[in-house]
């Protein structure tokens, strides 16, 4: 499985893959401020639940070292003042986002590890140090998935996939994709259907272009063929990602997950959430609780930058649904398969 570099520390600063520039072109770009991982994650720069929680992560070692390079030579900051101070930072980083818990989760994961150390001169390291584990956890949490997960495919086979669930969308092994990864390696044939993923075309742009980088063959379809495409093809499998589940099992996701799960069931198809434990959010009972971004109009009423409404339409832009825990066939985590009870 390639890993793809979708965000590292490199010499003090934050470098991202800017997903909003691919297929097209492939940069690198360096976030020195809070301010800059903040628009990362606000406009998809860098994106996938697991990827913003390590953007996260190292947003917050870097809000350290900033506050720690205010303080004045020689005086080290009083660890309440610094302790307050990065938590306001690192709250700031955790609401760029609202529905992937991971980002939360890993910036209290850091703010938690800097505080048991006795916020002060030595925070920014131990900031970085778990933004570190959280990265390289990350890493080996997708290897398990993926070895977990590519027992449920075929020898040969279909499966559809929405939105980014590849190395991309994580700290660079994947999520739902790295089953497909993990069964082609393992000399299984793998064709994947890929939603195209409306209204930022993440599987059209991102999916693609990993399978592509991969030599797997699939086809992109637009999102509305999905249903259709379950009615006239055998299809093994539905792979999706999570960006927060909830303690019955409801799974926030891209939007157009519920539409898919909703035709599985009707189809017969297999319909997996795979996801890391940093995607289960055991504190919401249910799905009903699940906070879901709503983003700008302009991204559903435009096309590559040109308008493709009348002037003065207006839009409804929820960037995720929650599909209910009864629609799902099983969850695929770094511990195994879950199937539903
Ligand atoms: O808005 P995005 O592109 O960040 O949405 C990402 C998804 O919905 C993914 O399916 C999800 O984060 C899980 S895959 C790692």
């Amino acid at each position: 499985m390639e890993i793809l570099e979708t965000v590292r520390w490199r010499e003090g600063k934050v470098r991202i893959l800017d997903q909003t520039l691919l297929p097209e072109r492939e940069v690198y770009s360096d976030l020195e401020t809070v301010e800059e991982i903040i628009q990362a994650i606000a406009t998809l720069a860098v994106r996938g639940a697991p990827a913003i929680g390590v953007a996260g992560a190292y947003g917050v070692a870097l809000a350290a070292a900033e506050i720690a390079a205010r303080c004045e030579p020689g005086l080290p900051p009083e660890p309440a003042d610094f302790a307050e101070s990065l938590a306001r930072r690192a709250e700031l980083i955790a609401k760029a986002r609202p529905t992937a818990v991971n980002l939360q989760w890993a910036c209290d994961r850091v703010m938690k590890a800097v505080r048991e150390a006795g916020a002060g001169v030595s925070s920014a390291r131990v900031a970085l140090t778990e933004a570190d584990r959280i990265l390289a956890e990350d890493l080996a949490l997708s290897r398990r998935m993926a070895s977990h997960g590519a027992t449920l495919l075929p020898e040969k086979g279909r499966v559809v996939s929405h939105c980014n669930t590849g190395g991309l969308a994580t700290g660079g092994g994947g999520t739902a994709l790295s089953l497909v990864f993990e069964a082609v390696a393992q000399g299984k044939e793998i064709f994947v259907h890929v939603d195209e993923t409306r209204p930022l075309l993440q599987g059209a742009r991102l999916t693609a272009w990993e399978l592509a980088r991969a030599g797997i063959p699939y086809a992109v379809q637009c999102d509305g063929a999905a249903a259709w495409l379950m009615k006239t093809h055998r299809i093994d499998a539905v792979l999706v990602g999570a960006d927060r589940i909830a303690a019955n099992g409801d799974t926030a996701n891209k939007i157009g997950t519920l539409h898919l799960a909703l035709a599985a069931r009707e189809y017969g198809v297999p319909f997996y959430v795979v996801a890391p434990s940093s995607s289960f959010d055991g504190s919401l009972a249910s799905g009903d609780l699940i906070p879901i971004e709503e983003r700008p109009e302009h991204e559903v009423l435009s096309w590559a930058g040109r308008s493709v409404t009348p002037a003065g339409a207006r839009a409804w832009n929820p960037a995720f649904d929650v599909t209910p825990a009864r629609l799902i066939t099983a969850w695929v985590s770094e511990e195994g398969v879950e199937r539903r009870t």
